[in-house]
């Protein structure tokens, strides 16, 4: 088989993806639930089961946003009850560099990696979002860069604890520590490496380490571009092409034909981008409380605070972060120019995670297309509703696939690493 797409799920924590209020829904935070929809993805081959990291429930402007609460179990201790209920699915932890320590990080997921037989994944994340500062001493103070010459000396250490080397010493200003391996490797060696964050310093911290990239560009030429960078960047590290497998995050949504399965579609961005989730879109970037405004009136009259995005800057994409003026000058120019209200015109203007729509036929010509031109490995998937979405993607779309040639028809191994076919 020449090209081979992996997939994985993004399990639903935070964000705005899932629709919370649907009542098909299984309870999320549920162990029982996390089982079955591991098993399922089993049953449909998938690499990797995947947990987002959220130290703190979201906030805007200070505020819970309570658009968005959902609770994160800790994923370490979420996927350890995982590892005992079954059997191949690889289970990836984010954890973030800037507010762990090198050395309790590096034992916790050794001991996911070897009680799962060699099937734990790191995505490693900076984190870069203030109110998850708040929880501990450095508060939001860690600047971008530095966080990212952190990580790097913290993932330094990591590998060297997972060598096996006799005694590993750290003393920089960043990171600092004198440890022992304690944790016997498991059948993969180590966990798999992922990384997740776009920005230049994200991008060199994928080439020198990563297995695997989470990437947000997901789009088809901003996949390839973001692919074409990365190998770029891998071949100054001196590692081959295919050391990396790059899998964006991804939303699907199949119908039984083109029009059907737009309109689910449309139905489901409806349901994600609220009245009261359009106004909180709208504070990020006036930066100023518009509680008081109504949802389905005129854009608020009055001006935005000047200054660049401040809390929420973790979530919006790095193209989203400067130039905010201007934007909500587009704004205005589109809403007076189309009659729109404040939801109508987040509706339109608000960036959509690059999704996938159409018959399962159409997507999984779509993804043998993004695998056969190396534009990406696979994708992370993040459903909107659980469990109904991975159902129809295993049961619908997983068989497409397989025709097609491009995906497994049974694991051949048991680890995570041999999975992704990583050497
Ligand atoms: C696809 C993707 C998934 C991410 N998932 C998480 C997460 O679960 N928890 C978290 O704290 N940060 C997450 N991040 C954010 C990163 O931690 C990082 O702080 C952020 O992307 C800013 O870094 P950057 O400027 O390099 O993009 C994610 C980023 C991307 C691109």
């Amino acid at each position: 088989m020449s090209a081979r797409l992996h997939l994985g799920v993004f399990y639903p924590g935070v964000g705005p993806q899932f629709l919370w209020d649907d009542p098909s829904n299984a309870p999320h935070t549920e162990i029982d639930t996390a089982v079955a929809v591991a098993r399922t993805l089993e049953r449909g081959l998938f690499d990797a089961f995947f947990l987002g990291e959220g130290l703190r429930v979201r906030e805007n402007r200070g505020r819970v946003h309570a658009l968005d609460i959902a609770g994160r179990p800790d994923a370490i201790t979420q996927l350890s009850a995982l590892a005992a209920a079954t059997s191949r699915i690889g289970l990836v932890a984010t954890q973030n560099t800037t507010y762990n320590f090198p050395a309790d990080l590096a034992r916790r997921l050794a001991s996911l990696d070897f009680l799962s037989g060699g099937r734990a994944g790191w995505n490693i994340v900076t984190t870069d979002n203030a109110w998850t500062g708040a929880n501990f001493r450095r508060g939001g103070r860690f600047p971008h860069e530095r966080r990212y010459e952190r990580a790097e000396q913290f993932v330094e250490a990591a590998l060297a604890l997972w060598s096996g080397t006799a005694e590993v010493a750290r003393h920089t200003d960043l990171v600092g520590l004198r440890a022992t391996p304690t944790v016997p490797p498991s059948p993969q060696g180590r966990p798999v490496l992922f990384q997740a964050g776009d920005s230049d310093g994200g991008r060199e911290l994928a080439a020198k380490y990563a297995d695997v990239v989470f990437s947000a560009n997901t789009a088809y030429d901003q996949a390839l571009a973001y692919a074409e960078d990365l190998r770029a960047r891998l071949a100054r590290y001196g590692r081959p092409a295919g050391a990396v497998r790059i899998l964006p995050g991804a939303t699907v949504v199949l119908g039984d034909t083109p029009a059907d399965a737009a309109e689910r579609a449309e139905d489901v961005r409806r349901r994600q981008i609220t009245p009261q989730r359009a106004l909180a879109f709208l504070e990020q970037y006036w930066g100023r409380d518009l509680s008081d405004h109504d949802p389905h009136g005129p854009l608020p009259a009055v001006e935005p605070v000047e200054g660049e995005l401040g809390p929420s800057r973790g979530t919006i994409s790095i193209e989203d972060r400067t130039g905010k003026l201007d934007r909500i000058r587009r704004w205005r120019e589109l809403a007076e120019a189309k009659k729109l209200s404040i939801h109508q015109l987040v509706l339109e203007v608000q960036p959509r995670q690059h999704g996938f729509v159409g018959t399962p036929g159409r997507v999984a010509d779509e993804w043998a297309h993004y695998v056969r031109t190396r534009a990406a490995d696979g994708f992370v998937i993040s459903p909107h509703l659980l469990p109904a979405t991975l159902d129809e993607i295993v049961d619908r779309l997983v068989p497409e696939l397989q025709d097609r040639g491009v995906y497994r028809t049974g694991y051949e191994g048991t680890t995570l690493r041999e999975h992704l076919g990583l050497t």
